[in-house]
């Protein structure tokens, strides 16, 4: 019944130019979301998550995302990429109540 979707299996930017990585989600919940990142020969780790409040959460690297309950979503976005942030970029939720 929960699911989350990347609409955009490859995204290629300039170098500097602004990102937006989309997230939509689907969850009769309320929910936590995340998004983590694997850069190359990493392991996967978290960037942001958001569970209430401020609708924006600031991450790593500055990157942020921002909860849009109207629309289910929530895009990753960072308005300056270097080449060192070319990485697997996951979306995902939990249901649960964690403890980070
Ligand atoms: C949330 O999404 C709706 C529908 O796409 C959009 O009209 C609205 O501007 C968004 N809200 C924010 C705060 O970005």
């Amino acid at each position: 019944a929960q699911s989350v979707t990347q609409p955009d299996a490859h995204v290629t930017v300039s170098e500097e130019d602004s990102l937006q990585l989309k997230c939509k989600y689907s969850t009769p919940w309320s929910t936590y979301l995340f998004w983590y990142v694997q850069y190359p020969q990493q392991r996967l780790q978290l960037l942001l998550k958001y569970y209430s409040g401020d609708p924006v959460v600031q991450g790593l690297n500055d990157f942020e995302a921002e909860f849009n309950k109207s629309d289910s979503s929530f895009h990753l976005r960072k308005a300056s990429v270097h080449w060192s942030d070319s990485a697997v970029y996951f979306c995902a939720l939990s249901a649960q109540c964690l403890s980070l």
